[in-house]
């Protein structure tokens, strides 16, 4: 699905993937595609798959494996294994306000990065002028996509709808690879 919508948001895209498996797929295949100076903001309730997903980023852009939730560090950075940009992954969850990311300092590692901020909406945007937006929200299943919020499963293979928008120059068009 592809339409065009206001506020520099260029395209959305939607996915259903049936496990963790394949949230990592997609995300791989993303990942090829990203460069150096490319935001990302995850959205999505506690374990809604956010950290899954970044997980297939950095296999897709070949950082060093090993990204996990960070419950008390707040940024991680993966460098590139070859010739690719590292990964900064950054959990915004606990911060208050865009001034706080202000303090981590961030715009010290875009130029050179991809940077991938879960809980990064409200809080982020003000680092560049154009970014991807994937959002992860469970689906009961049913066609007709009544969503819900209890993540206490623990289940590895349930249904998540993953939505993906480009927003700002760097994404007049979605990535090929996205398909
Ligand atoms: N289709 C799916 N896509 C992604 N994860 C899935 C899927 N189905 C089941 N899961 C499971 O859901 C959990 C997602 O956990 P993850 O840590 O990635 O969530 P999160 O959004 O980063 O949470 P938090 O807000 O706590 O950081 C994992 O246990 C994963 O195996
Ligand atoms: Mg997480």
């Amino acid at each position: 699905m592809t339409r065009e919508c206001a506020g520099g948001r260029h395209w959305e895209r939607e996915y259903r993937t049936a496990g963790a498996g394949q949230t990592q797929e997609l995300a791989r295949a993303l990942g090829t595609s990203l460069r150096a100076g490319d935001l990302l903001l995850l959205s999505g309730e506690l374990g809604a798959g956010k950290t899954t997903f970044t997980q297939g980023l950095g296999e897709g852009l070949g950082v060093r494996p090993g990204i996990i939730s960070p419950t008390f560090v707040l940024v991680r950075i993966h460098p590139s294994q070859g010739s690719g940009p590292d990964l900064v992954h950054v959990d915004a969850y606990r911060l208050a306000s865009p001034a706080e990311i202000d303090d981590i300092d961030l715009e010290n590692t875009m130029d050179t990065s991809v940077t991938v901020v879960e809980w990064g909406a409200g809080m982020v945007e003000h680092l560049s002028e154009s970014r991807l937006e994937v959002t992860l929200l469970r689906a009961t299943g049913s066609p007709d996509t009544e969503l819900v919020t209890d993540f206490s499963s623990e289940d590895d293979d349930e249904e998540r709808i993953v939505r993906i928008a480009g927003i700002g120059p760097r994404w007049a068009a979605p990535p090929e690879q996205l398909g």
